[in-house]
């Protein structure tokens, strides 16, 4: 590096249940996350993206998009309408088994999930030094979970161990009952069962209803996929972590059809290509990142991992890779009536194609890559912020900086403000010391500072500061495009 001068950067460790705290505070001050309505107090674990966080979640979302589509010549995109013909519902399971076992208190009218009840029960058992007990507690829910009425069996639970509420202290408890997750609303003028429609809980069954029109629009043979971003909505019960669970998020899915018995191989492939993907397109750090196997399987699955991401709050599900079997076509076969079958040109065989499908929440990965990011250190003695996002997943790409606005410097910086606008997305800033413009740059994660001085106007040069080490070099005006560009591919 070149005209570069060394700066000391210190980290400083900060406790993970401060980051949370800390990153809330960010997303709202600098435009990230709002609550939604929040002037009417808000919507229960609904949110709206501001215009950094919009930014963030669109560089996800096309990162995604380009691996799976633009990588992959035999992977096509679609984008399906939300609500769907109520039919495909009983066909995917959701109407009858898309449940979670709910308890309500009498008393403060509060309704919670019986599962997670007990489950903070045996924490805070854990918290308290009282591991006999936790280890019992766990026993017995595990049975529970197994028992022919399992609603039944977490009801006597949560009432023999006497375990209450842990927001409010009460435990007046109702019966447990079951509760179907999904959004219903009414199509038309008429609110009868008839007009019931849903809003989707997933994007995938938008995949495979269409199954055949892609097939035959876009001359697919199996193996190929179809991917898909969109919202996705769930009545659920959250038990707050920001936007970790909300009831209305956004799932990035791909459906890989494959002829039976390929399964295993193409599961494998795609459980490398997703793992790989977080590290080397996002910069996720690794050591964050972990496997889960589902031991449980989906009544859809074959074979099922999650990865897993270590949250402040502990180590928690961003992406789905489960193979599907043939299940959801045949039931879209038997429901709808109409033959799912694929046939093999070549070699005339018929079959239902099974499903590898991989399936990420872009609203929580957004999170992922806020907590990873989220460092406070110090340069110089001074202590920062800093958001250390990968450039290619920054909002803003770079912030052009005049040295003084007079003299020519801020002319000078807006031009090229403009020219570089035409590709990238640039931040201008006059206001305030050239140290604390590089912070509120280092807060919002911007990666490069170029900073417009007296030697420009004469040179033709700026400095480029880079964010993570605070070094700065000297290169040409002319050149600042291509340095750009070469450093977010
Ligand atoms: N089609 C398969 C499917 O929907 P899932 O494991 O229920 O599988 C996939 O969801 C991903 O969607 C999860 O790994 C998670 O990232 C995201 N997701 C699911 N529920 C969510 C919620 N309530 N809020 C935010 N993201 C959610």
């Amino acid at each position: 590096m070149s005209n570069s001068e060394q700066k000391r950067v210190q980290s400083v460790k900060l406790p993970p249940d401060k980051v949370m705290h800390k990153l809330v505070s960010l997303a709202k001050r600098r435009g990230f996350i709002f609550q939604s309505s929040e002037i009417y107090e808000g919507l229960s674990s609904c949110f709206d993206y501001g215009p950094l966080g919009s930014e963030l979640k669109k560089n996800i979302k096309d990162l995604w998009w380009k691996s799976m589509t633009r990588r992959h010549q035999n992977i096509v995109g679609i984008d399906a309408s939300i609500m769907m013909n109520p039919r495909v519902w009983e066909a995917s399971g959701h109407v009858s088994s898309f449940n979670d076992p709910m308890i309500d208190d009498k008393t403060t009218k509060r309704r919670y999930r019986a599962d997670h009840i007990i489950e903070n029960h045996i924490e805070k058992l854990r918290r308290d030094g009282k591991d006999q007990d936790a280890l019992r507690v766990q026993g017995r829910y595990e049975a529970a979970g197994g028992a022919k009425d399992s609603n039944r069996a977490l009801y006597e639970l949560i009432i023999a161990e006497g375990i209450k509420a842990q927001d409010t202290g009460s435990g007046d408890w109702t019966e447990v009952r079951q509760f179907n997750l999904m959004f219903q609303c009414n199509m038309g003028a008429v609110a009868d069962t008839a007009s019931i429609v849903y809003l989707r809980p997933e994007t995938a069954q938008g995949i495979f209803v269409n199954f055949h029109n892609v097939r035959e629009s876009s001359r697919m043979r199996v193996p190929f996929g179809i991917a898909q971003i969109g919202k996705a909505f769930r009545n659920e019960i959250v038990k707050g972590n920001f936007i970790f669970r909300m009831v209305e998020f956004e799932q990035m899915e791909m459906q890989y059809f494959v002829k039976p018995g390929t399964q295993a191989e193409a599961f494998e492939a795609w459980r490398e290509e997703r793992f790989n993907w977080y590290t080397e397109s996002l910069g996720i750090s690794r050591e964050k990142l972990h496997w889960y196997k589902h031991d449980k399987l989906a009544h859809y699955a074959d074979l099922a991992y999650d990865i897993k991401f270590e949250f402040p709050f502990g180590i928690e599900e961003i992406e789905g890779i489960h193979s599907r079997t043939d299940f959801d076509l045949k039931q879209h076969q038997e429901f709808s009536g109409k033959n799912m079958e694929y046939i093999d040109q070549l070699t005339n065989e018929r079959y239902i194609p099974y499903v590898v499908e991989t399936s990420a929440g872009c609203d929580r990965l957004f999170l992922a890559l806020l907590a990873d990011a989220y460092t406070e250190d110090s340069v110089d003695g001074e202590e920062r912020v800093v958001l250390r996002l990968s450039p290619k997943v920054a909002p803003v790409k770079a912030a052009v900086l005049p040295l003084m606005k007079k003299g020519g410097m801020g002319e000078a910086a807006l031009k090229l403000r403009d020219e570089l606008s035409t590709d990238f997305l640039i931040q201008y800033d006059d206001a305030g010391s050239i140290g604390k413009r590089y912070r509120r740059q280092d807060e919002i994660g911007t990666p490069f500072c170029i900073t417009v001085d007296h030697q420009s106007l004469e040179e033709n040069t700026v400095t480029v500061r880079y964010r993570d080490s605070a070094l700065q070099e000297r290169i040409e005006i002319s050149r600042v495009k291509e340095f750009l560009a070469a450093k977010l591919v």
